[in-house]
């Protein structure tokens, strides 16, 4: 594996006249209540690369951001430096969690332009930072919750495949020298690619709504559907429905609670946000499950407990859908991966625990071989392993 620069899967549509046509995922935003101290986390757990940063050294005085950075995925850890600054009142609420999902774009006014007159709402106006190097040009729309999606235009020095190749990030930006875990990641990757797939949480009854926003606000479509019938255990229930842009670069499924005999993990998410939507879980995507697992549990990585009653019937349910799974099956069990299969293939994944204390954000370590859906056989194993966690935190 390699932490070089690794594409996105390239967009199954060319480029085309749509300003709200999108060329990448340019960067995930998190609100951390430490930034500095996250960025280690991130960074000795999940081998990112502490890449760029900005804060009181770099003349940054309301915030400090840290860039981290593995294969083509972009994490900005960002703190506030003030108890008034939008970041600290939101890590007030929320905990630590995603704040923004931001594309690149050919032209972030443009795309802005469209998305208001699509009838989307302006979380910010268009930014336009600069220097003797290159533009970043910025402009945000508000979806549900606080979480924003900003569309960015980049140019000269500044442009996506030069920040791939380890170009400074935006004007601001200074690189970061000397960190021996740098040096450690880029000797023991974890092989984790680009994102694949990015969940939020709305309440209940307005998982629809938040549909109709993603068609008609930025162009998305409906790429799959569940109902509780499909993703139930005895006591609780979600359903989703997975929007997809245009050109399937990005995949953004919506979780609304169903009625359940006991608390559904998207209730309880909802109880630790401040009863406010936001995004569930990243799902990240490697190539090599059973090798990008295995170093990230070294790393102490804690991961969802999938009961060992689990292995006795996934073969069974993966072979009938006649797909074999070339991987060691003695590892995955081992490794307490999950598999589930469709029509197109079959899919490796495993959840994390939630990544802070507040029950609420987490990722998804995701490999796919063919099946591009989101592992709905493995919802009612999962269920069970999660009402076990929900126990334990005393949320059931
Ligand atoms: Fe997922």
């Amino acid at each position: 594996m390699s932490t070089a620069r690794t594409p996105s899967p390239a967009p199954e549509t060319p480029a085309t006249t749509d300003p709200l046509s999108l060329i990448d995922v340019d960067h995930v935003r998190l609100h951390v209540g430490n930034a500095k101290q996250a960025a280690l986390f991130y960074a000795h757990t999940f081998g990112f690369q502490v890449d760029q940063y900005q804060d009181l050294t770099t003349g940054s005085r309301d915030e400090a951001s840290y860039l981290l950075k593995q294969g083509n995925i972009r994490l900005l850890l960002t703190t506030g430096l003030h108890k008034d600054s939008v970041a600290q009142q939101e890590v007030m609420r929320y905990g630590d969690g995603v704040k923004d999902i931001a594309v690149t774009v050919e032209d972030a006014v443009a795309a802005y332009e469209q998305a208001i007159r699509n009838g989307g709402e302006s979380a910010y106006e268009p930014v336009e930072r600069s220097d003797e190097h290159g533009s970043v040009v910025t402009a945000g729309i508000s979806t549900y919750g606080r979480v924003v999606h900003s569309f960015v235009s980049r140019s000269g020095a500044y442009d996506l495949d030069q920040v791939k190749d380890g170009g400074a990030f935006a004007p601001g930006f200074a690189k970061t020298e000397g960190l021996s875990v740098n040096v450690y990641n880029r000797q023991n990757p974890c092989g984790l690619m680009y994102v694949d797939h990015c969940v939020g949480n709305v309440e209940e009854g307005k998982m629809n709504h938040w549909v109709e926003w993603y068609e008609q606000v930025l162009g998305f479509r409906m790429f799959k559907h569940f109902d509780d019938a499909d993703i139930s255990t005895e006591f609780s229930a979600l359903m989703s429905k997975v929007m997809a842009s245009g050109n399937n670069l990005i995949k953004m499924p919506i979780n609304e609670p169903a009625t359940g005999k006991r608390k559904s993990q998207i209730l309880e998410y909802l109880e630790w946000h401040d009863m406010s939507p936001g995004v569930q879980h990243l799902a990240l995507r490697t190539d090599d499950e059973l090798t990008s697992v295995a170093a990230l549990r070294s790393r102490g990585v804690d991961f969802l407990m999938i009961p060992d009653t689990y292995y006795q019937t996934v073969w069974d349910r993966v072979s009938a859908q006649g797909w074999e799974v070339r991987e060691d099956h003695e590892k995955i069990r081992d490794l307490g991966i999950l598999v589930d299969a469709d029509d197109e293939g079959y899919l490796l994944q495993l959840f994390t625990k939630p990544l802070q204390d507040r029950p609420t954000l987490f990722f998804e370590i995701i490999c796919r071989r063919g099946s591009q859906s989101f592992g709905k056989g493995n919802f009612k194993a999962l269920f069970e392993a999660l009402e076990i966690e929900q126990e334990r935190r005393g949320n059931l």
